[in-house]
Formats: structure tokens, sequence, C-alpha cells
């Protein structure tokens, strides 16, 4: 998950996929990364934390940090929050970028269309809530998008 600062929405959003993924019995790995180094290090952002716990969500232990190549190398799959987060994880990539990868977080809710995260940074605790609702949204998209690619995957046999 990604976003311009790492404090306000990839958190969180990296926060409800976990959450929802170990309800669903779904072991992936989330992680969520800044483009821009402000808040290397800093705890997501006091409103983020609030709305996540008042929906039974801990954040508090995560630590900004920046997007980087190797992310893009690790990692099989890279929401970003808006389309300036798009160029700049190509940027920063180099010649790791791969577009299969690559994708605004809420095409999974609106295909196509290319909506944005709005960054709550500027604004008062309901932009937080509003964020809170769209990332939950799409990120119950995300799970049963590979809860059915889990479903195809023939399980393995114990003796
Ligand atoms: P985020 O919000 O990208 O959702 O974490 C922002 C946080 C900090 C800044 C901008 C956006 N900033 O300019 O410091």
């Amino acid at each position: 998950m990604v976003c311009l600062g790492n404090i306000c929405r990839s958190p969180l959003a990296e926060g409800i996929l976990q959450h929802q993924a170990s309800v669903a019995g779904l072991g992936i790995q989330v992680d969520s990364a800044g483009t821009a180094g402000y808040h290397i290090g800093e705890p997501p952002h006091p409103l983020s934390r609030k709305v996540a716990r008042m929906n039974g969500i801990d954040i508090s232990a995560h630590k900004g940090r920046q997007f980087r190549k190797e992310d893009m190398d690790h990692y099989d799959r890279i929401y970003v929050m808006d389309s300036e987060n798009y160029n700049d994880v190509r940027r920063a990539s180099g010649n790791s970028w791969d577009p299969s990868k690559v994708e605004l977080l809420l095409n999974e809710l609106y295909p196509g269309q290319n909506r944005s995260v709005p960054d709550p940074w500027y604004g008062e605790e309901d932009g937080y809530h509003a964020v809170y609702d769209m990332l939950d949204q799409a990120s119950r998209k995300v799970i049963e998008k590979y809860a059915n690619y889990v479903q195809t995957v023939p399980s393995k046999r114990h003796p």
C-alpha cells in the first residue's frame, strides 16, 4: 500500500487489509510505504490511528518508510492511492518497474475509473472516516479476489 507520506492513507490501508486477511484466513504479507521521505520513522497520524482503533484495528506500531526499488522486486502486488503515487513509484522503481504489479487501489472497487483515495492530511476527522470506508470497501474486493485465487490452488495433502 503506497501513498505520499506513509502516515495517513497507506498505514491505514495496510492495517485494514492485514486485518481482513487474517479474518479470512489468508496468509498474505501486507506492508506500506510513502513515495516521499518526510515522515520516515514516524508512527501513523493520530487520526488514522484513532479511526483504525474505533474499528478494532491497531496500527500504532507502524513506522513511516519510503518506497524503494526493492519493494517492486519483492512484492507481488502494489496498490497506490492516487496517480501521483503511481508516477512516483514508477520513477523510484527504475529498471525494476513492472506495471502488471501496480494498480490504483480504488480500481478494485470501481474498475477502470482511476479514482483517487483523497489525502486527508489537510482536513478534519471526517475525512479520515471517509478514507477508512473507501479503504475498507476496496480491501474487501482485494480479499475476494485472492480468496478465489487461493481456492483454485490445490491444497496440500496431509498424510
Ligand atoms: P498520506 O498523507 O500521503 O496519506 O500519508 C500525507 C501526509 C503528509 C504529507 C502529505 C500527505 N506531508 O506533506 O507531509
